[in-house]
């Protein structure tokens, strides 16, 4: 296991470039199967999902090209493969592969999809939505297995319930559909995102609030270039950064998509500014900030650990409330430990906020928790110890390298794996 010591309480100061939006990359990266003809992405961001979406991808005779930010896909050879590699259990977005496999191939046999472990984050709806298109589903052990079972040529699919996840997926699964209306779905600025690349390949879809038209039309051969917004919750990990330690200046900040998170910390008295797309972002004390995650344009459920972390040691009372994961609380019996005034019931969380938290020795469970307690650690009184630190990675491009170059005292402590381990 991996770790990490934060040396705590050192003033950080400088400049910091956001990069390419995860939860934008991953569907993008799949949905690239969906073209005829090459695809370059700029401003993808180098992060593990994003090279285990890649393996998949050249695992399936995809010529895939990855330099810098650049990422070059070639689908030309693309075949039909069962999906059971096993970088498809390792992250969650593989289940994007599924809509797109149904779209190109009619069938998909993949392994379960993995990701963090923040609720019980079932596949049902999107089983749902395959199923009113006309697939038959079955699960055996760790698989999935799908295949055609009727013809559909025009239908309303309508989502049982809102998900990004399974809006995304059934837009992809019914793109080999004469024609569909999908109604009751959920289109974050990532989803949109996405939305905007499958009209640049050829695909016929129109947006109408939570509805979604779609005509199948012949798709003809282009080059298509994407540049992929930058990452909302990678910003606001800096900007909560800066607030609790120092003086950052945050470049590519996609403000347009931030406004109800910013101006929360605005309206609570912490020293922020933005013009265009930069955000600076001061060490100072707000008040409490009351909130409740939602859908965007709400509060998003990804910020709600690291807001946790600043109400922690901000001034006065706060209640959080986690509406959409159900298991997304860990940090708070960390900053419990750390000396912080907590108390938990259920999926809310009532915090006051006190001076100084100590630094304690404790253990990452998934991403967000791994952002919350290295912010946790940098604003500490003496050594945290974070086990399992390198969950980052799967969604921060060089988190700690730029964290360290901006003053943090953190120290990368690698596991020792003894060399006859493998006999
Ligand atoms: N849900 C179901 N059944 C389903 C699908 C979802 O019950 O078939 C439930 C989930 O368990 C959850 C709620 O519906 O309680 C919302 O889930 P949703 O499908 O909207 O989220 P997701 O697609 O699983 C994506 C991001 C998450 C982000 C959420 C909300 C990716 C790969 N993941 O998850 O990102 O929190 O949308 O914005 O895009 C992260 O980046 O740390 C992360 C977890």
């Amino acid at each position: 296991m991996n770790s990490i010591k934060i040396h705590g309480n050192q003033p950080l100061k400088g400049v910091v470039q956001v990069h390419g939006s995860k939860n934008a990359a991953i569907p993008l990266v799949c949905a690239s199967l969906l073209a005829k003809g090459k695809v370059l992405f700029r401003n993808v961001p180098r992060i593990s999902d994003i090279d285990d979406l890649v393996a998949i991808l050249r695992k399936l005779d995809c010529n895939v090209r990855f330099k810098g930010h650049l990422l070059m896909i070639d689908n030309t050879n693309l075949k039909y493969k069962p999906l059971l590699f096993e970088e498809c259990s390792k992250i969650r977005g593989s289940y994007y592969l599924i809509g797109v496999f149904l779209t190109l191939f009619s069938k998909c046999e993949i392994l379960l999809p993995g990701g963090c472990k923040i609720g019980k984050r079932p596949i049902d709806l999107h089983l749902d939505a395959f199923e009113q298109l006309g697939f038959e589903s079955k699960t055996e052990g760790n698989k999935l297995f799908l295949v055609k079972k009727k013809e559909v040529t025009d239908v309303v699919v309508r989502l049982k319930n809102k998900s990004v996840g399974a809006s995304l997926n059934a837009l992809f699964s019914c793109l080999a559909t004469d024609q569909v209306i999908l109604e009751n779905t959920l289109f974050e600025p990532e989803g949109k995102d996405v939305i905007v690349f499958l009209k640049q390949i050829g695909y016929c879809i129109d947006v109408e609030e939570d509805r979604i038209y779609y005509k199948k039309k012949s798709l003809d051969f282009r080059f298509v270039k994407h540049a992929i917004i930058f990452d909302r919750m990678e910003t606001m990990t800096y900007v909560i950064m800066g607030l609790l330690c120092g003086n950052l200046t945050i470049q590519n900040a996609p403000i347009a998509d931030l406004q109800y998170p910013l101006e929360l910390l605005l309206q609570s008295g912490y020293q922020i500014s933005f013009t265009g797309t930069v955000i600076k972002a001061k060490k100072s004390k707000g008040k409490g900030i009351c909130l409740k995650t939602a859908p965007y344009p709400g509060f998003p459920t990804d910020l709600q650990a690291l807001f946790g972390v600043l109400n922690a040691v901000g001034e006065g009372e706060s209640v959080m409330e986690e509406c959409i994961f159900e298991n997304r609380m860990h940090i708070y019996s960390d900053l419990l430990k750390a000396g912080a005034s907590i108390r938990v019931e259920g999926n809310k969380v009532y915090l006051k906020g006190v001076n100084q938290l100590a630094a304690i020795s404790c253990q990452a469970c998934d991403l967000r928790h791994a952002a919350a307690l290295i912010l946790m650690g940098l604003c500490s009184t003496g050594t945290t110890v974070i086990e399992q630190y390198d969950l980052i990675e799967r969604g921060y491009e060089d988190f700690i390298r730029k964290t360290i170059a901006m003053g943090a005292e953190i120290e990368v402590l690698l596991n020792q794996v003894p060399n006859n381990v493998n006999g």
